[in-house]
């Protein structure tokens, strides 16, 4: 059996291009929709209700912590959030037991991540709120974003962390970045990569894989500039934005 409809992925913005990015590896021959919601981000630095109101219309990290239980119920779609994945992932490659995870405040203050590792291991979480501004403004390696890296990073590398969880789909997107002013030694897990595999194994568990012949169609709307989010997509994610263009859609009342 096979399914030709898309696979959802959104976020507040570009971040969840890494994401799909993955998926895109991993399963190329699933149509794909991706909605970046731009003109009300960033989500991570708004209140849990507001980020689930938002989350509703249409569902990132910080998306997924206010809402994911909402989105699965009303959607009757198999919906596939990023931390668990990320979680497991961390839980496996830890040497030492001593993890960290940033995020945005919202992702951080939840404590979704606190609570999807348990006492596996010992957790030190920091919210980097600067972030994703720098990405969004298409910055990876400012000297100002190089600072307030080291900021965030340096009380978890007091803390002893030997596993780093890029707990935001921004981030992976700094991996060079982080890798650099953690050291070598340091492993990162990019939820986009674990993420992606967990859709594969639905896909495949639920025979919802599309058919293989032909070329899957890539979407990529935003409700934002449709041409800066274009310039972004094409750098971050690579020439598949390029097939349709990207379209400006606006979202209001979608689930009301
Ligand atoms: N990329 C989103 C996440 O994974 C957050 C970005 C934002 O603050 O809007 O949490």
């Amino acid at each position: 059996m096979s399914d030709p409809r898309p696979i959802g992925v959104f976020d507040s913005g570009v971040g969840g291009l890494t994401v799909a990015r993955a998926i895109i590896d991993l399963l190329p021959h699933e149509p794909l929709l991706y909605l970046g919601d731009s003109a009300r981000f960033p989500y991570g630095s708004q209140p849990v209700e507001q980020i689930r109101r938002y989350a509703l219309e249409i569902a990132c990290n910080s998306i997924e912590v206010s809402a994911i239980g909402d989105i699965a119920v009303r959607a009757d779609i198999p919906v596939v959030g990023v931390v668990n994945p990320g979680s497991r992932a961390a839980i496996r490659a830890t040497r030492n037991g001593v993890v960290g995870v940033i995020g945005t405040d919202a992702t951080i203050a939840t404590g979704a991540y606190q609570r999807a590792m348990g006492s596996a291991v010992t957790l030190h979480a920091a919210a980097c709120p600067a972030f994703v501004d720098h990405v969004e403004r298409g910055d990876t390696s400012s000297a100002e974003l190089r600072s307030a890296a080291r900021g965030y990073l340096e009380p978890l590398m007091e803390a002893g962390i030997d596993t780093l969880v890029l707990g935001c789909t921004h981030y992976p997107l700094l991996s060079g970045l982080l890798q650099l002013e953690l050291g070598p030694d340091v492993v990162l897990v990019s939820s986009a990569e674990e993420t992606a595999k967990d859709v594969y194994g639905e896909l495949v568990s639920r025979e919802l894989l599309a058919p293989t012949e032909g070329r899957p169609v890539h979407e990529f709307v935003t409700t934002g500039d449709p041409d800066q989010f274009q310039r972004l997509a094409e750098g971050f994610l690579g020439p598949e934005v390029r097939d349709l263009g990207v379209e400006q859609v606006t979202l209001e009342g979608a689930w009301s």
